[in-house]
């Protein structure tokens, strides 16, 4: 009798929401078809240390709606060394691991390709961060989530902004990236939206907010990512330059965590059945992704060689929506 392949798994990088939907999915889609599970914890830590645990169809019971993940994640600088990148390949091998399931963002990805150079193993990447930044892929899982999280706190500073006139910035997540920002901005009806793709000018910003005072409209928010940096002197300059009043306001990790939306669920589940099925058919090395309404793949190191570009026409649509 032939032995059951078995799939491994594994969260890395920042957490974000619909990856215990996603863990589920391929759990259950792997043991659908006749495969058995192996969970490793805590990132790259839970193969350099063989830190694992079986996941069966009843043990990721419950799952779906819970945000974070199950099995841990960590940054793992050891696994940016040849050694702990052989000592993931051993782990693989001893287990009998016949392809990797990585959900996690771009990082994840870099260090999955790494690791498919020293190891058999087929490697498939599940995009899953709530920075929409991984190339391949139209969404990640996590991304509506966090959109939504930003979108409902916003509009409670909005009656705040109305009511005092006041001038709002507030900082959504993204340190190298603005797509959380532009479209949260676009959803929220911002004033100004700034991403770390675009060089911040403060003279705009401040010539927009005066304008808009002409037209009278005395109060408005400015979504800023984080990457774009000092808000506090952005909030002082605005203030000096507009005599407005300027408060910030730093959503931070409040958008990292909480229940996943019906489509980061939905997306979780489509990628992990594309996962499987990929290293079910010996085809690894892969990344899935969204493009154009459809699961597709690319070649993982396609993923990690290219950065996504950002949709300049979500940030036109908004000047033109902000008049
Ligand atoms: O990966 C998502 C993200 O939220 C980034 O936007 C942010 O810069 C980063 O994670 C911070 O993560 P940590 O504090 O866990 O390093």
């Amino acid at each position: 009798m032939t032995q059951p392949k078995v799939i491994g798994v594994v969260t890395t990088g920042g957490d974000a929401p619909g990856m215990n939907a996603a863990i589920r999915a391929v759990t259950r889609v792997a043991h659908s078809k006749g495969c058995q599970v192996v969970g490793f914890e805590r990132g790259w830590e839970g193969l350099i240390m063989n830190n694992f645990r079986r996941l069966t169809p009843r043990s990721v019971g419950g799952i779906i709606q819970l945000g974070g993940t199950i099995l841990h994640t960590a940054r793992c600088p050891e696994f940016k060394t040849a050694e702990g990148i052989q000592k993931a390949a051993k782990a693989l091998k001893e287990h009998d691991v016949c392809g990797l399931v990585v959900i996690g963002g771009d990082g994840s990805y870099r260090g999955a390709h790494e690791l498919s150079k020293v190891s058999n193993t087929q490697m498939v990447g599940l995009p899953a961060t709530i920075d929409n930044d991984v190339y391949g892929t139209d969404e990640t899982i996590g991304f509506d989530t966090a959109v939504n999280t930003a979108v409902v706190e916003i509009d409670k500073i909005r009656d705040t902004a109305m009511s005092h006139e006041r001038i709002f910035i507030v900082e959504v997540m993204g340190r190298q990236r603005g797509f959380l920002a532009a479209t949260v901005g676009v959803t929220v009806g911002a004033e100004i939206i700034l991403v770390p793709e675009n060089q911040c000018n403060l003279s705009t910003v401040v010539e927009t907010l005066k304008d808009n005072a002409r037209k009278g409209k005395r109060a408005g928010i400015v979504v800023a990512a984080e990457g774009c940096g000092r808000v506090s002197e952005l909030a002082k300059e605005i203030e000096e330059k507009t005599g407005s009043e300027v408060r910030i306001t730093i959503l931070g990790y409040v958008q990292r965590g909480g229940s996943p939306t019906a489509r980061s669920r939905l997306l979780a589940s489509l990628f992990a059945e594309k996962a499987v099925d990929l290293i079910v058919q010996g085809k690894g090395n892969r990344a899935v992704g969204l493009q154009n309404g459809a699961v597709t793949s690319i070649p993982l190191e396609e993923s990690c060689s290219n950065s996504k570009p950002i949709d300049v026409s979500l940030l036109q649509l908004n000047d033109m929506l902000a008049i």
